[in-house]
């Protein structure tokens, strides 16, 4: 897929790896649109970034989601391209029943239902630009964590399992309609994310994360499986049994 000139819109683009995906489009020569909660990182990002637009939404709210697609639909282009990358991850002590589970519906709704929803919003937007000739994708950040569950953070794996799966099958649906379906898995990755837990490994930069996901991105390579992500993917075919108990035992 070629990046330049195209206009792409990142969920959750103020920090992280959606801010360094916002930096890595742009170099490329695309306006980029992002949205997230908070307007103190969308402006700072707006002030770095030439021509970057951004809206302050709610992923995991409907009406701010149809919002989102509205106000992304009155820009100057049409968008080629939806990075589903807003993301949130909470620790869970499963021994605490059910005391515990307090952000486990919020997690479920940004981390899924939401990429569900604006996927839905978005593919009769994008079939249409692909078959007016203009090059169309949606990408889908998930996680190494998809393969390989870390104990710690329970509903966040199964999010991520669930948005690998949806993705398959959402690129399988849409095989014929000239509509690219990419999965972007990161390892662990430096960011706001973990909320100032200490994080235990080798953390990549979000720079890097995003460098390799637009290089298979442009390589046509939809399933990209970045770092130690690839590792996890492995270690979870060939000892499925075992990955739980050497990932988490590994952890101490
Ligand atoms: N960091 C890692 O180790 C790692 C590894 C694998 C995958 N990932 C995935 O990479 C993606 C980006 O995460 P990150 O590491 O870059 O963390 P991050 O810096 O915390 O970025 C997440 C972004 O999503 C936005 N966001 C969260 N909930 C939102 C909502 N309901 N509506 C709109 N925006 C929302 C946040 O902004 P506001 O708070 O202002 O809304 C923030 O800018 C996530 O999907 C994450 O699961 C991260």
């Amino acid at each position: 897929m070629n990046l330049s000139d195209k206009t792409i819109l990142i969920t959750g683009g103020g920090s992280g790896i959606g801010l360094a995906l916002a930096h890595a489009f742009s170099g490329r020569g695309s306006h980029v649109l992002i949205c997230g909660r908070r307007e103190e990182p969308l402006r700072a990002a707006a002030e770095a970034i030439p021509g970057l637009e951004y809206f302050l939404c709610d992923v995991a709210d409907d009406v701010d989601r149809r919002r989102l697609f509205e106000w992304a639909g009155e820009r100057r282009s049409p968008v080629n391209v939806l990075v589903n990358n807003a993301g949130i991850q909470r620790p869970i002590n499963l021994l605490e029943g059910t005391r515990d589970l307090a952000h486990a519906e919020n997690e479920v709704t940004t981390n899924l239902l939401a990429p569900i929803h604006l996927t839905g919003l978005f593919i009769p937007h994008l079939m249409r630009v692909a078959s007016e000739g203009g090059e169309a994708a949606i990408v889908n950040i998930t996680s190494g964590l998809a393969f390989v569950p870390l104990a710690g953070v329970p509903v966040y794996c199964a999010t991520k399992a669930a948005l690998h799966s949806y993705t398959e099958s959402l690129r399988w649906q849409l095989r014929d309609t000239g509509v690219a379906v990419f999965e972007a898995a990161p390892p662990l990755v430096e960011s706001e994310l973990h909320m100032g837990r200490q994080v235990v490994g080798m953390a990549l930069s979000s720079e890097e994360a995003a460098r390799v996901t637009l290089a298979g991105m442009e390589e046509e390579r939809y399933f990209i499986r970045i770092g130690r992500a690839d590792w996890f993917w492995s270690l979870s075919h060939q000892n499925p049994e075992g990955a739980v108990a050497a990932f988490n035992g590994n952890m101490g």
